[in-house]
């Protein structure tokens, strides 16, 4: 038996709860989106951007907030342009905020639901993501590839001395585009690019085109109305892309499969001579013959994962590596002080290597000052999958949160002199305890959390070295808008951005190698 009182206890507290439960859901429907600016009917805001998509955020953010609600035909997005709000989302909400937003042409090229890179944070992709860092990305076995960075880098060079013998011009973008994708396609598929390797130039091409689909802005994707109108040319583009990319590595895997049959018939597992180093795809076909796994993973998993590194890993790498370049043409103060540093290091008896990096400080200095500026995927992009509340805004679920960092990067709030390039504001004071691993908000290049890039450890190894035997090796004579030679230290090169899903520099860098070290003793053997 219950007694009065009790009773009365239990009405009170019912009473109560209810009361404050609809408060609580009152204030959440109260709650309203963050600032926008005004609306047309049916294209939402898609009339205020351009092509440069994190330049129209940032000026809209500059006039609205650091906080944004955009409609984009009817996709909503909020942008968020401060650490705080950084924090916020990506590791106070991590959890709400660790999948992304798939368009047609990325779920195409990239296998449906078979994509690591694109695939909402599930069972796969946390398969997947161990995988990565464990086996793939993971310290032991890109040491294991040292010799293949190397060798790839000293031809590179090798190219360069030549080219600067014959004062010959030669397409820097073009050269580290092929290096960065050597790099990769060798580690994944031990095959290279070299004007004879049909595969390799193949891969190549394509790796370019699907880079570009995935970027293009296409107002397909954001008006429903206009979808069937645009559907022809940009789906018969995706697909066809995916067709070629898909009979390429059908191809690739059939030859593997093959042989790895042959050696497991004659019993010599991989032992052809000297002990050959397992690729990626090795790793890859071993999962996916594991009967116990707890994940069955296909044909179709190994050819996206395969996509996801191609794509993830070229451009960006080169890219960073130009804009380091070209920030170092137009800063000779800085430059004359990393080849310094190199030489002293060096010796001037050898080339720059991979283990010389923690003796590089100023080199990092100058990595992470390119990054600030310009960091090659300007914006962290994430889909939420619930509704949230961030900082009293109501955040729709769905809607995809650009955080971004390029923004952050030339905010004055934030840095002193913001458009300068002084890497040494990474070696003293503050500055010098800030990371690019995701735990300074400020400094978000790749991205943080779960969802960071598991390529970081990869691209920081080759990033130091190949800028380190640039500025070791040559100076430059670059070629301006209308053929003059710019000079370094006396005028500058330009540094607008193109758009894209990575952000290049828009002119590609074109000019002349001037050996610094003269020979070069270090290359002749
Ligand atoms: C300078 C070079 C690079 C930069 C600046 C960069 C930057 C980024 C950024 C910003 C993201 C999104 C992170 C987020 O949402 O928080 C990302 C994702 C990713 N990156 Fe990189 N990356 C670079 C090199 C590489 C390399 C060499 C690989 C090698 C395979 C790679 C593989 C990936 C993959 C697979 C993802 C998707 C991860 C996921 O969705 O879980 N990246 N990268
Ligand atoms: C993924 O795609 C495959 C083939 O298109 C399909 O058979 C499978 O059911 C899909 N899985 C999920 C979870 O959607
Ligand atoms: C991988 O190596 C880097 C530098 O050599 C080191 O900072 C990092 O902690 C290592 N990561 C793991 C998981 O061992
Ligand atoms: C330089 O290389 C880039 C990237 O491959 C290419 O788009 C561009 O057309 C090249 N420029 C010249 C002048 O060859
Ligand atoms: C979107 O797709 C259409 C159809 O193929 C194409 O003509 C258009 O150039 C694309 N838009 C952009 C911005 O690339």
């Amino acid at each position: 038996m219950i007694d009065h009182q009790t009773l009365l206890l239990i009405v009170l507290v019912a009473i109560l709860l209810k009361l404050l439960f609809d408060r609580r859901n009152k204030e959440k429907s109260y709650l309203k989106h963050p600032p926008s600016p005004p609306t047309l009917p049916i294209i939402g805001h898609l009339h205020l951007l351009k092509p440069l998509l994190h330049q129209a955020f940032r000026d809209l953010s500059l006039q609205y907030g650091p906080l944004i609600y955009l409609k984009l035909g009817s996709t909503q997005f909020v942008v968020a342009s401060t650490p705080p709000l950084a924090k916020e989302f990506l590791k106070t909400n991590e959890l709400t905020y660790s999948s992304r937003k798939v368009n047609m042409a990325i779920d195409m090229v990239t296998y449906h639901n078979a994509t690591f890179a694109f695939a909402p944070y599930d069972t796969y992709w946390k398969f997947m993501k161990k995988l990565s860092t464990t086996q793939l990305l993971g310290n032991k076995t890109i040491e294991k590839f040292t010799p293949i960075r190397t060798k790839e880098l000293h031809e590179f060079i090798q190219i360069l001395v030549r080219k600067s013998k014959a004062q010959e011009s030669v397409n820097l973008t073009e050269a580290l585009l092929r290096l960065s994708n050597n790099i990769i396609s060798q580690m994944m598929l031990s095959i290279k690019s070299s004007g004879t390797a049909k595969q390799a130039e193949e891969i190549k091409g394509l790796i370019r085109e699907v880079t570009r689909i995935l970027g293009e802005f296409n107002v397909s994707d954001f008006l429903v109305f206009f979808r069937k109108l645009d559907l022809q040319g940009f789906e018969k583009r995706a697909r066809d892309i995916h067709r070629r990319y898909d009979a390429l590595l059908e191809s690739v895997i059939f030859d593997r499969k093959e042989k790895r049959r042959k050696s497991k018939g004659e019993g010599c597992d991989d032992n052809d001579g000297d002990e050959k180093i397992k690729d990626f795809l090795d790793i890859l076909l071993y999962v996916s013959e594991q009967k116990e796994s707890e994940i069955k993973l296909t044909k179709n998993h190994v050819k996206s994962l395969i996509l996801d590194y191609l794509t993830a890993a070229t451009d960006t790498t080169a890219i960073s590596v130009e804009w380091a370049i070209a920030e170092l043409f137009n800063n000779p103060k800085v430059l004359k002080k990393a080849q310094e540093e190199v030489d002293k290091v060096t010796k001037k008896e050898r080339l720059v290597c991979e283990a010389d990096s923690p003796n590089l400080p100023y080199i990092h200095a100058i990595i992470k000052e390119t990054m600030r500026l310009h960091p090659p995927i300007p914006m962290i992009m994430r889909k939420g999958i619930e509704d949230c509340v961030i900082n009293g805004n109501m955040i729709p679920k769905g809607s995809v949160t650009c955080v971004n960092i390029w923004a952050m990067g030339r905010d004055p709030q934030i840095w002193k002199n913001p458009l300068k390039f002084k890497p040494k504001r990474f070696l003293e004071g503050e500055g010098s305890t800030i990371e690019i691993k995701g735990q300074n908000f400020e400094m978000l290049p790749f991205g943080t959390g779960r969802r960071g890039c598991p390529g970081m450890p990869l691209a920081m190894r080759e990033l130091p070295t190949i800028i380190g035997a640039l500025i070791q090796c040559f100076e430059w004579k670059i070629f301006g808008f209308k053929g003059e030679i710019l000079d370094c230290g006396k005028s500058k090169i330009n540094m607008d951005e193109r758009p894209g899903l990575t952000v290049p520099r828009a002119n590609n860098f074109i000019g002349v190698p001037v050996a610094r070290l003269n020979p070069i003793p270090f290359l002749l053997v």
